[in-house]
């Protein structure tokens, strides 16, 4: 009888420790994760991102999260290139003409955000009864070129652009105003750091 708090003491004890154990191997396991996603220190300072889009492939778009926003990075075909010239930017809510919308024509990057009523809208070869390569609202039909350029449906505007800025082949920045790609009246995130 005395021998029973002993036991259940050190079953206590068995669990507990393995339960550290078990907790302090997952934050290791996380650090080179960590590690790999953590942008330079002056960067981070800055509130920009680092992007590694070296292994995205022509036609790929990469989604990631910054100021806990999605945030689109299209690499562009000569098809979707091509698609956007033939689009007059008259008929446009926006009259946003492709070179106010990238700097790079191979590249854009944009919101991830509907300027209808905030839904995340997916990137279709075929955006619905456009002919075109887009991104689709599924929420309420709002379409958009790969420019991010308003088509159709209920979104008033065009996607917002974040800036960015090419660092070296492969890696960009975004969140920098440094760019000199857009045009007076294109909606853009503003307020951004120069870097
Ligand atoms: S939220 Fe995208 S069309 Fe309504």
């Amino acid at each position: 009888m005395e021998k029973e708090p002993h036991i259940i003491s050190r079953r206590k004890f068995l669990t507990g420790t393995a339960a550290l154990l078990g907790a302090a191997g997952a934050a290791f396991a996380a650090i080179p994760f960590i590690r790999a996603m953590s942008p330079t220190k002056d960067v981070l300072a800055a509130g920009v991102q680092e992007v590694d889009i070296s292994t995205l492939p022509e036609g790929g778009i990469k989604t990631v999260l910054w100021r806990k926003q999605p945030v689109f990075i299209l690499k562009r075909t000569p098809q979707m290139i091509e698609e956007s010239m033939r689009i007059n930017p008259e008929s446009l809510v926006d009259r946003a003409k492709p070179e106010e919308r990238t700097a790079d024509e191979s590249l854009f990057v944009s919101l991830g955000i509907c300027t209808h009523l905030g839904c995340i809208p997916k990137f279709m070869d075929k955006v619905p009864e456009t002919g075109v390569s887009g991104f689709y609202c599924p929420c309420h039909g709002g379409k958009y070129d790969s420019l991010g350029r308003r088509l159709g449906g209920p979104p008033p505007e065009d996607l917002h652009l974040v800036p960015y800025r090419v660092t070296e082949p492969g890696k960009l920045i975004i969140g920098t105003e440094r760019f000199g790609g857009y045009g007076e009246n294109v909606r853009k995130i503003q307020a951004l750091p120069k870097i």
